[in-house]
């Protein structure tokens, strides 16, 4: 099997296997999530996650079981960049298991905020790579995992409509390792900062 249509069978066991532990929340659970959220979260990420500005990456419509991993990794200190560290570590680490799963659904139950414009030559370049990936250099198609339209699904998250300077910054963040993603780190890591401000460029017009 080739490594990368392995790489992606893991995933999807990986997706299947966070997916039903969602479905246990007690009442206690979302009360104190949609608290957090409207009290908390929401001068960062914007109401329902709908945030405005760059720096604070959009929630809404977000996948569930990618929200809960990233929760807790920023619980577990494993996501370590320097806004990671200096905005979501203090955050994330008096969530319970509980709060974080609760949270992950009020998130992915909000309806997403609209794309923006962007540069027409841009998007373009962007599109080819996001449907098509790079065959010389080895680049697998975007689409091939984080879906049509880049809705995403489970653990691969949602691109559409996010911020371009957050995407930006996290292929770099992926590409140096500052964060540990083992599976996207394989995909980006020869996607030149120009391919990655097009790719970027073309997920925020969605
Ligand atoms: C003081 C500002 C601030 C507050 C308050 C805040 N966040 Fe964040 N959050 C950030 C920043 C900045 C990032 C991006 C970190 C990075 O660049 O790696 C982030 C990232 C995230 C991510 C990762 C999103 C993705 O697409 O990978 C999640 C999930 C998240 N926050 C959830 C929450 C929740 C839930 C709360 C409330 C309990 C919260 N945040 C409160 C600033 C904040
Ligand atoms: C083999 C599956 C796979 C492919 C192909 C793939 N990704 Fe990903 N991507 C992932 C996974 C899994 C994550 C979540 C990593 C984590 O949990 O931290 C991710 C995360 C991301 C993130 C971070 C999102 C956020 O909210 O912080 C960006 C940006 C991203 N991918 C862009 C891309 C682009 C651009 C391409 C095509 C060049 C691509 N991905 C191709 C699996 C994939």
């Amino acid at each position: 099997m080739k490594s990368a249509a392995r790489k992606l069978l893991t995933m999807g066991v990986l997706a299947c296997a966070i997916g039903p532990a969602l479905a246990e929340l007690s009442d206690i659970d979302k009360k104190e999530a949609a608290k957090l959220a409207t009290e908390t979260c929401v001068s960062c990420h914007g109401p329902g996650g709908r945030s405005t500005a760059p720096t604070f990456p959009r929630l809404a419509g977000q996948q569930a079981a990618y929200l809960e991993t990233q929760l807790k990794a920023f619980r577990d200190q494993t996501r370590a960049d320097p806004d990671a560290i200096a905005y979501m570590w203090g955050m994330a680490s008096q969530l319970s298991d509980n709060t974080i799963a609760a949270l992950a659904e009020y998130y992915s139950q909000q309806h997403p905020a609209a794309g923006t414009a962007r540069d027409a030559a841009q998007v373009t370049a962007g599109r080819e790579i996001y449907e098509k990936g790079i065959p010389s250099q080895q680049i697998p198609a975007c689409e091939t995992c984080h879906g049509k339209g880049a809705v995403g699904v489970g653990a691969f998250p949602r691109l559409a409509g996010q911020h371009a300077p957050y995407l930006f910054k996290q292929m770099l963040v992926i590409q140096n390792v500052l964060r540990s993603a083992p599976v996207m780190h394989g995909i980006v890591k020869d996607l030149t900062p120009q391919q990655m401000q097009q790719l970027a460029a073309y997920l925020e017009s969605l």
